[in-house]
């Protein structure tokens, strides 16, 4: 069906799903079609709008997350595996291994688990890791967040959260009922102004943030909080295994192991698995598996799934090169593009995003980039605020010097393709410039 059939028939209820079946009968294959029923108006005016207003109206009937197919020497850099580990050999052998010993192992709730278990004991390793007091294996990041916000906050207290913030946390705020109170992004100023005016509560930030890589002025955070009575709950998705001296965390760098409540990670990031963890007092731990309803309803990890983790866990803590090496290309690759005039929006790690505003001229500069060979992600909403997208560069260990000057001699290319003069980010960073000058 074409784009402008599909939301026709979308518009009249009508949204057709076609899936074709293959199978043997009678020793001869056939097909069999099915047909889903009609939705009705209320959910098809959704799916209907969503292709009018943003894949037709926004981006020109193309998607705006699928670009091009990357070629052989393309560079990508939209995955999270900041330490290059996705494919080290002993990571694998530990997947394989498990997976050929022991299959996936019993399917049900983590809250069965209990006595000699090596989840129960990798869960014990990671937290010891983090110089924590115990923590809690979960699905994932986003299973992490969401249950613990949901066992921590409620109707009785505000929830406090930066304005970048995951998603995860927001949806966190909402499955617990809580009210939830913005502060601006690292303000913490304006955190403490919102405390003053509505009383103790539970604080929600990122210590690396997921957009533009910004780092959470976590030391400021963590006095407002003991100051008011509130909880501190840091989410450490993208410092677990990049920073810190082992890569313990940011918590950990800057010694507030002892001064934050929470912490949670997805441990799809450095860790290149697929889980999440959070970090809480000891009391806190068998309260959480009986009251996080992610860690109650939904299935546990799989036992080469802890087994490569347990292996992870190793490979970081005992190849601090990877972290200096990533330390390094992400300098070096700020540096450029600062020269080059882009607004970095506060960068300071591995992650930095080109901010080109619309959706249409976020296109434009993906298409420039990845004719040039370098792949990042697209972040647009509802991950940025409207009119704030981006393309995002994950960086990583194993770049070298040609690949860093390669995406920069594209990123410099892209300015005149993209009209980078004119976005609302290159104006901003101009703006500040000509203030921080008359400052001076
Ligand atoms: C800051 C942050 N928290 C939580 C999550 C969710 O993690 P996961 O992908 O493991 O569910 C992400 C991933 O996008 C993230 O960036």
């Amino acid at each position: 069906m074409s784009n402008s059939a599909v939301i026709e028939a979308a518009i009249h209820g009508n949204v057709v799903k076609q899936v074709t079946l293959s199978t043997q009968f009678s020793g001869r294959s056939r097909n069999l079609s099915s047909r889903a029923p009609d939705l009705p108006d209320f959910v098809s005016a959704r799916v209907a709008r969503y292709y009018r207003e943003r894949k037709e109206g926004n981006w020109g009937g193309r998607h705006i997350l699928h670009g091009r197919t990357p070629g052989p020497d393309a560079l990508q850099l939209s995955s999270n595996d900041y330490l290059s580990i996705a494919r080290h050999p002993r990571i694998l052998q530990a997947m394989t291994r498990s997976l050929a010993n022991e299959g996936n192992g019993t399917l049900m709730s983590g809250i069965f688990l209990h006595g000699d278990n090596p989840q129960l004991d990798f869960e014990n390793n990671l937290a010891r890791f983090m110089q924590a007091e115990t923590g809690v294996l979960c699905q994932s990041g986003y299973a992490a967040n969401v249950g613990l916000i949901q066992s921590i906050a409620g109707e009785q207290a505000p929830v406090y959260v930066d304005m970048l913030a995951h998603m995860s946390l927001w949806e966190g705020i909402r499955s617990a009922g809580a009210e939830s109170i913005v502060f601006y992004h690292n303000e913490p100023e304006h955190l403490e102004r919102q405390i003053l005016r509505n009383g103790p509560g539970v604080i929600l930030v990122d210590t690396v943030y997921s957009t533009n890589g910004s780092i959470c002025p976590l030391r400021d955070i963590v006095e407002i909080a003991g100051r008011h009575g509130c909880v501190l709950v840091a989410d450490e998705s993208h410092s677990l295994g990049t920073h810190g001296p082992n890569g313990e965390g940011l918590v950990v760098e800057l010694g507030l192991q002892d001064q934050v409540h929470f912490r949670t990670a997805s441990l799809a990031k450095a860790f290149a698995g697929r889980a999440g963890i959070i970090t809480c007092p000891s009391s806190f731990r068998e309260y959480f598996k009986f009251e996080s309803l992610p860690a109650i309803f939904s299935s546990t990890l799989l036992p080469h799934e802890v087994a490569g983790l347990a292996a992870t866990l190793e490979v970081i803590e005992s190849e601090g090169w990877r972290r200096d090496k990533l330390r390094a290309n992400s300098a070096y690759l700020r540096t450029g593009l600062d020269d080059l005039g882009y607004n970095l929006n506060g960068s300071r790690s591995q992650i930095v995003s080109l901010e080109s505003g619309t959706e249409p001229q976020t296109i434009v500069l993906r298409d420039a980039l990845e004719e040039r060979g370098i792949f990042g992600s697209v972040f647009c909403a509802p991950a940025t605020p409207k009119n704030r997208a981006m393309v995002r560069l994950s960086l990583h260990t194993n770049l070298d010097m040609n690949d860093l000057d390669r995406i920069l001699v594209a990123c410099d290319e892209a300015r005149a393709i993209t009209g980078f003069e004119h976005w609302p980010s290159t104006r901003r960073r101009r703006n500040e410039v000509r203030q921080a000058a008359v400052a001076a």
